[in-house]
């Protein structure tokens, strides 16, 4: 439809059949208007799959099994492959699935940044750098919208904790909101045409993020010219007036009295009472036509979708595999070699456990999902023996959220906007009978690893602390699991230890002890099928890490300068110097950096040349890298860029990522890799003049296998300041 077929459709609609539209009638649905053929606008979470559907106004599972589906990579695995065609084929079968499903957006993905290793949702996000998070975030929103879905960016802006989400107000430098919160949330607008955007529950300025005027009009309309639709976080609306005015399109929310929502009855009032225009309204509401309308809602003509498919299993196996980050490999003790006749043992609760239905909205009822163990025993083969043990009771079945298993109860969600408080204390220490009742299972484990020819332990987190609504108190690894590790390590110096997290742990009761050490995330339905392969060497890792793995919490920059999580107030004392931008300029120690991730082969760098060919218009700079695979197996590197500016006037991190390459290479093959840089990668936000800054002078390009391993570097010069709108 052309856009005045839009606004004389809108022109026919009542006030209360326009009001019908902007907010939720059901839990994640708004009203149609049957008598004009415009259907009611159906949303879903998110992200890590379309999840299981809930009754129209009750929070209870509608216990069928019709909404079984895909269980896809969690952003964070996503990110870890350093390949955006991976983000590009899971966004693909997210809205692929979101249209098979029925939905019309699907509330995904969520790309906050990881500012510390404690935030329960990091599992749902891209990262610690804008640069990458961009540079996933829009390949996959073009993927889910190919689908006639729209994408629903999420949570705009600064939610980067979840302590107090609902009211915390968060106090960030201008240079650090527009140089690390926000590039994600505008490459997703400006590149990949993001169809929407979710406001986030909590406050900036000492408003709500939901009707935030300098967010929504100001930031995301007028600097980024976003023309797409903002939906409220859930039960993140506050107020009426700020609502209708400050660029909210659509209010969900968690309760069933939907007429008393913000924008329904209480809107209608303030309208009919000459308060606020019509006309506010109207402008929602066309901005909901066209995006029915660009989604084919309004025509007819409009692609179907499917899930389940069989085709798209081996897509999330391929990008699980690439989701694997290999830590440490002493001795080449990986990949293990199974001989016949085997005994694997095989230790710890996240070997065994599905996680798909755990971490708040990200839940997913799986059609199914390969855990660890099973990963193993159907790689190992007949001829081996696995046995697992245990080794520690996490003390839940599933996980908290999993509620589909209990008849008529209602999800956490149902209470969500009062439990808070509640939800926080979750995480207390075991109890003395659960100590004694571990310490058992401990035992057992340790005699276990004795007699076995090869031990396998695969612990970390699960949904209980990487999860909505609560943060981690800090980054020990639960259930005594250090304990276990040294007492293991001590009688099998061998063992493979794997890490199943969503964000970092503290890993030094066994870093140095331990020879083979893996990071495998919330991988999807395919994870455990994908680091089975890595072990045994059937793939060769390729994953680097999307955010550093600190030694601890108390060397993070958000604990070391104090405000986290805060109280009503938090502010980033900490500014730029979020994530490798602050351990690498202040030369703090790390467990593993920004970009770690290592693999069975080595990639030798060499002969960087720079082409500079910029003119006073634009940058465009060439990087060229010669890479090569000197050992013996195939593999994939990814190749990084950091810019260091030289002689800025301005403090800037000693580096930052710009530009990046993963290349598939054979045994002694080389490949030279081009990466090209523009303005952008040269800029810091300048706050005098509004905008991004880039300053004539010198700067190195450092070409790295991760932030702390650089291999090449030479210096470029800019003849030109240049200026890059906010
Ligand atoms: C979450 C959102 C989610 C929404 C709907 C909220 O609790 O913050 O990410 O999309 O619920 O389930």
């Amino acid at each position: 439809m052309e856009r005045e077929q839009l606004q004389d459709l809108l022109a026919r609609l009542t006030l209360d059949e326009k009001l019908g539209m902007i907010h939720g009638n059901e839990l994640f649905r708004t009203k149609g208007v049957e008598r004009l053929n415009i259907p009611p606008f159906t949303t879903s979470d998110g992200p890590m799959g379309v999840r299981k559907d809930y009754e129209k106004t009750k929070w209870f599972d509608i216990g069928t099994s019709g909404d079984q589906t895909s269980y896809l990579l969690s952003n964070t695995a996503v990110a870890a492959t350093w390949n955006p065609d991976i983000a590009y084929e899971s966004g693909k079968i997210l809205g692929k699935e979101a249209r098979g499903r029925g939905k019309d957006m699907i509330l995904a993905p969520g790309i906050n940044l990881q500012r510390t290793p404690l935030c329960g949702r990091n599992f749902e996000y891209m990262g610690e750098d804008p640069y990458l998070v961009s540079e996933m975030v829009v390949p996959m929103v073009k993927g889910i919208e190919e689908n006639d879905v729209s994408s629903c960016v999420k949570h705009f802006a600064i939610n980067n904790q979840e302590t107090n989400r609902l009211a915390v107000d968060v106090n960030v430098d201008e240079r650090a909101l527009r140089e690390l919160y926000l590039p994600g949330f505008k490459a997703a607008v400006q590149k990949g045409n993001a169809k929407a955007i979710m406001g986030a529950y909590n406050k900036w300025n000492g408003t709500h993020c939901c009707h935030n005027n300098e967010l929504l009009n100001g930031i995301l309309r007028d600097d980024w010219g976003f023309d797409g639709v903002v939906v409220s976080d859930w039960g993140g609306t506050h107020d009426t007036m700020e609502a209708a005015m400050n660029g909210l399109d659509m209010e969900m929310s968690v309760t069933d009295n939907f007429d008393e929502y913000y924008m329904a009855n209480p809107l209608k009032k303030l309208v009919l009472d000459g308060v606020v225009p019509e006309a506010v309204v109207d402008e929602k509401v066309l901005r909901i036509l066209n995006l029915m309308n660009e989604l084919h809602m309004l025509d007819g003509d409009r692609y179907q979708g499917s899930y389940n498919d069989i085709e798209d299993k081996v897509k999330m196996l391929e990008a699980a595999r690439e989701s694997v980050v290999l830590l440490k490999n002493e001795n080449h003790i990986l990949p293990l070699t199974v001989k016949k006749g085997m005994n694997i043992l095989v230790v710890g609760d996240n070997a065994n456990r599905c996680q798909a239905p755990g971490g708040g909205s990200a839940e997913i009822k799986a059609l199914y999902e390969v855990t660890p163990l099973l990963g193993i025993t159907m790689l190992a083969g007949g001829d081996v023996n696995v046995t697992f043990k245990k080794g520690y009771d996490a003390f839940t079945t599933g996980n908290i959220w999993d509620d589909s298993h209990k008849e008529k109860e209602e999800s956490w969600q149902a209470t969500s906007l009062e439990s808070q408080a509640s939800r926080e204390d979750y995480m207390e220490s075991l109890t003395p009978e659960q100590e004694a009742a571990n310490k058992l299972l401990n035992d057992e484990a340790v005699e276990a690893a004795k007699q076995a020819d090869l031990v396998i332990y695969v612990g970390g987190l699960n949904h209980e602390q990487d999860t909505e609504g609560r943060d981690r108190k800090d980054m020990k690894l639960p259930y005594e699991q250090d304990s276990l590790i040294q007492r293991l390590l001590e009688v099998r110096p061998d063992m493979v230890v794997v890490m199943v997290s969503g964000s970092p742990v503290d890993m030094r009761a066994f870093k140095d002890k331990a020879s083979a050490i893996v990071q495998s995330w919330y991988a999807g339905m395919e994870g455990g099928r994908a680091l089975a392969e890595v072990l045994f060497g059937k793939v060769n890792p390729s994953g680097k890490l999307p955010e550093t793995f600190p030694l601890c919490i108390e060397d993070t920059p958000a604990n070391v300068y104090g405000d986290f999580p805060g109280d009503t107030n938090v502010t980033y004392h900490e500014g730029i110097y979020v994530g490798y931008r602050y351990y690498s300029t202040k030369g703090i120690p790390v467990a593993y950096p920004f970009g770690y991730g290592i693999s069975y082969t080595d990639y030798e760098y060499s002969d960087l040349r720079i082409e500079n060919t910029s003119s006073q218009d634009e940058v465009n700079v060439k990087a060229y890298i010669t890479v090569k695979n000197t050992g013996k197996m195939a593999g994939k590197e990814t190749v990084q860029l950091y810019v260091h500016a030289l002689d800025s006037k301005v403090e800037r991190p000693v580096r930052e990522l710009r530009a990046f390459a993963k290349v598939a290479l054979n045994p002694g093959e080389s490949k030279t890799v081009e990466l090209t840089l523009n303005e952008e990668a040269f800029t810091y936000f300048d706050v005098n003049k509004d905008c991004f800054f880039a300053e004539a002078g010198s700067y190195e390009i450092q070409i790295g296998a991760n932030v702390e391993d650089i291999r090449l570097k030479e210096s470029v010069v800019l003849d030109w300041d240049y200026t890059v709108m906010k």
